[in-house]
């Protein structure tokens, strides 16, 4: 078919494809089958997902046993894994039983988990139903959950067999969700891919109206670009690091508003806006060029509001984040559209001064 993608994951004995089509929920028991993957098979999902995609997911792997958790980043914990562990027993699963993922990063992230650990590693797929999922959280093979006021603080590298993606599955999608992806890919057009950058700003309207035609492109080129990294760099020595663009900040700000204001994407549309604005003002990054940022940011509509935020306080929680290597702050700065770099000596005043810039309060 004309319309597939096919992005491999080189990764020696373990590589894997990421395959996207259209209307792949109704094939994936027959690509499973194709890559050689075991007949015992279970899905985990949620009752979100489950509604809009399960009746789908069940016609097309039939004899599939479904294990649904609840919905939401409070439910990524032990605990649930403990539940999917109950239920994988519960149905005698074994070392040659295959974990499916249906649902957003936090059931892959979850089932990643458990099919990481049970029985010592079992095989496990990804089926990654949101936007974020689709481009950054179904490749690379980081698995894990939260734990205590750790946010992903257990878990493991476990690569998955292969990664499905239907981008017709976004259309049940909330739209806040939809966004929260869209600065992802953003990320990577400015950090990566001048090209991707532009396509995004010219194809906004299709994609806004999920068309597969728009959408399969734009997640086959920032998988694509997820993939080659992961490869180079599997455990963020180096090199992944740059997929970090707009994310120390982000997390900052996510964790000093306790993970209620913001979805992800959008705390990492402001890191972004942050990391250009200090790349400006040392002379790395043209000022037209973070303009084209924060425009380009700007027609994805309002973020969150930030003015009660205090900039000290975003600093405080950057210092506590597991990125800071030897105590001091690595950030990635963007040096032009398509290109970025890391940097280590941004001093707090320096972020300070940025952050103030996006609208925080001192
Ligand atoms: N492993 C990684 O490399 C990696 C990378 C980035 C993020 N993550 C993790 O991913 C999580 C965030 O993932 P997310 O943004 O996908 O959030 P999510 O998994 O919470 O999904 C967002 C919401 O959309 C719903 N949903 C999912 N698919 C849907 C569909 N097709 N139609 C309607 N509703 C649907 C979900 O049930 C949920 O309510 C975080 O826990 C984060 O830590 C992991
Ligand atoms: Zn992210």
């Amino acid at each position: 078919m004309t319309d597939w993608s096919r992005i491999d994951v080189a990764m020696g004995a373990r590589s894997y494809p990421v395959l996207i089509a259209p209307a792949f929920m109704s094939r994936l028991g027959s690509t499973l089958d194709g890559l050689g993957c075991g007949p015992r098979r279970f899905v985990v999902s949620n009752p979100t997902v489950w509604r809009f995609w399960g009746q789908q997911a069940t016609e097309s792997l039939p004899g599939a046993t479904s294990i649904l958790v609840p919905d939401g980043e409070r439910f990524k914990t032990l605990a649930t894994v403990s539940r999917i562990y109950d239920e994988l027993i519960r149905a005698e699963a074994d070392r040659a039983s295959v974990v499916i993922a249906l649902g957003g990063g936090v059931v892959g992230d979850m089932a990643g988990h458990a099919a990481a650990t049970f029985l010592r590693g079992v095989a496990f797929v990804q089926v990654p139903t949101t936007l974020l999922a689709q481009v950054d959280a179904a490749v690379g093979g980081k698995v894990g959950v939260n734990y205590g006021d750790g946010k992903n603080m257990v878990g493991a590298f476990h690569q998955p067999l292969a990664v499905l993606i239907d981008p017709s599955v976004l259309a049940t999608l909330p739209r806040r969700e939809f966004r929260s992806g869209l600065y992802e890919i953003i990320k990577y057009g400015m950090a990566c891919d001048g090209d991707l950058f532009a396509r995004i700003r010219t194809d906004l309207g299709s994609l806004f109206r999920r068309e597969t035609g728009a959408l399969t492109p734009i997640i086959a080129d920032s998988c694509r670009i997820k993939a080659a990294i992961v490869a180079s760099d599997e455990r963020e020595a180096g090199p992944r690091r740059v997929l970090n663009f707009g994310h120390t900040i982000g997390h900052a700000l996510e964790s000093l508003t306790r993970y209620h204001r913001f979805l992800h994407g959008e705390a990492v549309g402001f890191g972004m806006l942050v990391a250009a604005d200090l790349a400006v003002r040392r002379g790395f990054l043209p000022s037209d060029d973070a303009k084209a940022l924060a425009s380009l940011i700007g027609e994805l509509g309002p973020l969150p509001p930030i003015g009660d935020l205090s900039a000290h306080e975003t600093v405080e929680h950057v210092r506590r984040d597991k990125k800071i290597l030897d105590g001091r702050l690595h950030l990635v700065l963007p040096t032009g559209i398509g290109h970025a770099r890391v940097v280590s000596d941004v001093s707090e005043a320096e972020l300070v001064e940025s952050l103030l810039d996006a609208g925080l309060v001192a």
